[in-house]
C-alpha cells in the first residue's frame, strides 16, 4: 500500500509545487492523475518513485518510509515493487528491445521468458532484435510500457503512458495495462490529460494547487 503523509515541495526558484499533499492508495486500486500542466502532477510521481525528495512529508509503502531506507533497501525495493513509465521513456540505447524489457526480470533474478511475450502484447513481435533508435516515439513508450509491467510490480507509476500513441494504439495499450494490474492485484497511478484513457481507471483524481481531489462525475 502507497501512503502519502503531507508532503511539501518546492524548487529552487522557490516555487511551492505541493503543500501538505495526503493520499492513500489501497492495494489493487488503479487511479487516474489529471491536472493543469505545470501543476506538480510528475513532480508527485518523482517523489514516490524516490528521484526526488519532499522538503518535508513522508512516502510509505506498506507502512514504511522511503526516507528511512537506505540506498541499498530503496533501490532493492524499486526495482522489485516498482513500474515506471516515464514521459522521457529511459529506454537504454545500446540494448536491444528484448534486453530492454528483460532487465527488470534479470535484476530481480527471474527468468526472463516473459519479455518477448510482453513485447509481443505491445505490438512489437518479430522487433526485439532492433535497436532503440530504429523506433519510432510511440513505439518506444509501448516498450516503456512493456518493460514497466514486464516484473508484475505491485506499484505501477505511469506519466502520460499513451501521450504519444494514436487513439486506437492507446485503447489497446490501455486495456493491457488493466488487464496487468488487475492479474497482478497491483496499484496504479497514471498521470493523463486524456479524458478517454483516465476512463479506463478505477477512479479519477485531480491535482489542484491545493491538494488531490475525486474528479466531479
Ligand atoms: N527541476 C525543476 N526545477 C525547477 N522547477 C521545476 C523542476 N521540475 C519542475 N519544475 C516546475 O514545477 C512545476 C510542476 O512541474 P511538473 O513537471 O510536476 O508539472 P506537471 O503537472 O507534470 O505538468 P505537465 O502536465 O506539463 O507534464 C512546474 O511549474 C515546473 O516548471
Ligand atoms: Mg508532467
Amino acid at each position: 500500500m502507497l501512503e502519502l503523509r503531507q508532503l511539501c515541495k518546492a524548487y529552487a526558484n522557490g516555487r511551492q509545487v505541493l503543500s501538505d499533499l495526503s493520499f492513500t492508495l489501497p492495494p489493487g486500486e488503479f487511479v487516474a492523475v489529471m491536472g493543469d500542466s505545470g501543476v506538480g502532477k510528475s513532480t508527485l510521481l518523482n517523489l514516490i518513485a524516490g528521484l526526488d525528495t519532499p522538503d518535508s512529508g513522508a512516502v510509505l509503502i506498506d507502512g514504511v518510509a522511503m526516507s528511512a531506507l537506505d540506498d541499498d533497501a530503496a533501490t532493492r525495493l524499486r526495482r522489485e515493487k516498482f513500474g515506471f513509465i516515464f514521459q522521457a521513456f529511459h529506454i537504454l540505447p545500446h540494448l536491444t528491445l528484448l534486453q530492454n524489457v528483460a532487465l527488470p526480470l534479470l535484476l530481480n533474478q527471474l527468468p526472463t521468458d516473459r519479455a518477448a511475450h510482453m513485447l509481443k502484447a505491445v505490438g512489437l513481435a518479430g522487433r526485439e532484435a532492433d535497436f532503440p533508435r530504429q523506433l519510432s516515439g510511440g513505439e518506444l513508450q509501448r516498450v516503456a510500457i512493456a518493460r514497466a509491467l514486464v516484473h508484475r510490480p505491485s506499484l505501477l507509476l505511469a506519466d502520460e503512458p499513451t501521450g504519444n500513441l494514436d487513439p486506437d494504439t492507446a485503447h489497446g495499450v490501455l486495456q493491457l495495462l488493466r488487464a496487468e494490474i488487475k492479474a497482478n492485484g497491483s496499484s496504479a497511478i497514471m498521470v493523463t490529460h486524456s479524458q478517454a484513457a483516465a476512463a479506463s481507471a478505477d477512479r479519477i483524481l485531480i491535482l489542484t494547487r491545493d491538494g488531490l481531489f475525486p474528479a466531479k462525475a
